[in-house]
């Protein structure tokens, strides 16, 4: 029996497409932050007649156990095995809403399972793997700010730490329901129906180029523009598809306004958001307090949360590796 813990991570610099529906390849590279809030807690036990998930203290519907179940046949071809296991997930960030569940839960699992099955892989080789759960897995493998390599292959494309200086976020969920469109299938759409999308490769490649001379150079403000920027860049080419498609509420529309409007006052921070409606903010630690104050004052106190970044996947209990 082994458990491990994982975080989401936002990214500053998105993943939008595949390059490799079955690899989980991505077209483009890109950089995220891993958060120190909303852990995924999975332990995986090995026996059984099948598989078996459980999510939040329920048993998880077909769909979801499909995933998992798909995800344990690659650990067991790697650790050449047939047993079947039974995972128990706790999220505490709500599931499906934007804030990247799936990115802590497969990191999570492809610990806490590559560990079960006798594995013992290194932290390239554990983002390889979690990439195969979910494309943004790869980045929560890696603490702090990770950089997902889109590679070429299966053995290239994974992600490592990059030197920046310290962040923190607000979250500000402003819809906690279920989205309309899974990132999955949005991806697709995108990559078969915008007339844009070689423009988003293409712009996302220089704003990564741009954004790692920023992280090394601990430049906060060209760090925060592109944030920015790459965010709404990636809403736009999601909006062109056929049929068009809007994760942005007006209410996420409203923060990234009234954070433009705290930059000119002298609070200096940059929105972005995922595939939903909620809005993560990046600011300085030092004036992250500071930052929850005012947009509660927009959306109501229990719906914002200051965060800092947070550890890559680790062990909570298990076997050592062998060696250690
Ligand atoms: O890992 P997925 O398939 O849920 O894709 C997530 C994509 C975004 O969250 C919208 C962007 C990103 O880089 O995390």
């Amino acid at each position: 029996m082994v458990t491990a813990r994982a975080y989401p991570n936002i990214a500053l610099i998105k993943y939008w497409g595949k390059r490799d529906d079955e690899l989980i390849l991505p077209v483009a590279p890109s950089l995220s932050l891993t958060l120190d809030a909303y852990p995924t807690t999975t332990t995986v036990t090995l026996g059984g007649e099948r598989d078996s998930f459980q999510l939040n203290g329920a048993a998880a519907g077909e769909v979801a156990t499909g995933r998992v179940e798909r995800f344990l046949d690659l650990v067991r071809d790697l650790a050449g095995s047939s047993e079947h296991a039974n995972v128990i997930s706790h999220n505490e960030a709500p599931t499906a809403a934007g804030l990247a569940s799936s990115a802590s839960g497969f990191a999570a699992l492809a610990l806490a399972a590559s560990r079960a099955y006798g594995l013992d892989l290194d932290p390239r080789a554990l983002s390889r793997l979690a990439r195969r759960g979910s494309g943004s897995a790869t980045r929560s493998i890696i603490s702090d700010v990770a950089m997902w390599h889109a590679g070429t292959d299966d053995a290239t494309s994974y992600a490592e730490g990059v030197d920046a200086p310290e962040l923190a976020m607000v979250i500000v969920t402003v819809d906690a329901a279920q989205k309309a469109v899974s990132s999955r299938e949005a991806m697709r759409l995108t990559a078969r129906t915008s007339p844009f999308f070689d423009a988003w490769i293409t712009s996302t490649e220089d704003y990564l180029a741009q954004m790692l001379t920023a992280c090394a150079a601990g430049d906060f403000t060209k760090i925060g523009e592109l944030t920015e920027a790459h965010a709404l860049r990636m809403h736009g080419v999601i909006a062109s598809t056929e049929p068009p498609i809007r994760y942005l509420l007006p209410q996420s529309v409203e923060i990234f306004d009234a954070v433009a409007d705290l930059r000119t006052r002298g609070l200096e921070a940059y929105s972005t958001a995922d595939a939903g409606p909620n809005v993560a903010v990046l600011v300085q630690p030092a004036d992250a307090e500071r930052l929850a104050a005012e947009l509660a004052e927009i959306v109501g106190a229990g719906k914002v949360r200051a965060v800092g970044s947070g550890q890559g996947a680790h062990l909570l209990s298990g076997p050592a590796p062998a060696g250690e």
